[in-house]
């Protein structure tokens, strides 16, 4: 389970980020240490109107217990309040085929039995690695929560974020794995 502390972290860690951070992060957020924020966005000018707030970013999530949607959920709030829009959308409703109309696309997805997706994400996983889908205009991160007291530690996300690069998109968090 993700505890209400490591939620509070998370949340204290993101209020800190200036709105492009926030995008940026809004896969899953701050700690990612090393990596510059905004070193994937391009560069926003003052006199044009904010492109920021013109991107569609979507924070997806796939949950057999509840913990990856409680983070979505709480992590959605804290970009909301940026003044950024997010659609927040659980894995199990939505349409593989509308990847292709995304812009930012972050997952928090979890890993359960021995190494399978959640039951009511697996319609998704199993499109995204059966199809040969073009997505080379969607920008991700995927967001992994696991156990690592099993031998297949968050395979499900690691698959997720490996397929998406093969189909193309671009990455622009590296894989967290918690
Ligand atoms: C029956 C069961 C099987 C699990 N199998 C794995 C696994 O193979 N690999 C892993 O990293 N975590 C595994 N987990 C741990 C979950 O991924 C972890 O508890 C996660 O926080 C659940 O997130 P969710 O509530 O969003 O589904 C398993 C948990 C359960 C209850």
């Amino acid at each position: 389970m993700l505890s209400e502390t490591k939620l509070n972290v998370l949340k204290q860690i993101s209020g800190e980020f200036s709105r492009d951070e926030t995008i940026w992060a809004s896969g899953y957020l701050a700690g990612l240490a090393g990596t510059p924020l905004t070193a994937t966005l391009p560069p926003i000018h003052t006199d044009q109107p904010d492109p920021i707030t013109t991107r569609k970013i979507t924070l997806a999530y796939g949950t057999e217990t509840g913990n990856s949607k409680k983070l979505a959920t709480g992590l959605a709030g804290i970009i909301k309040k940026k003044g950024i829009q997010v659609k927040l959308a659980d894995l199990s409703q939505y349409k593989p085929k509308d990847l292709g109309k995304e812009d930012y696309f972050f997952v928090i997805i979890s890993t359960q039995g021995e190494g399978d997706p959640p039951v009511l994400a697996k319609k998704f996983y199993d499109y995204i690695h059966e199809n040969e889908i073009n997505l080379s205009n969607l920008k991700f991160g995927v967001l992994a929560l696991g156990d690592s007291s099993y031998p297949l530690f968050c395979k499900t996300g690691e698959d997720v974020d490996y397929r998406f690069e093969l189909l193309g998109a671009k990455r622009i968090v590296p894989l967290k794995k918690m």
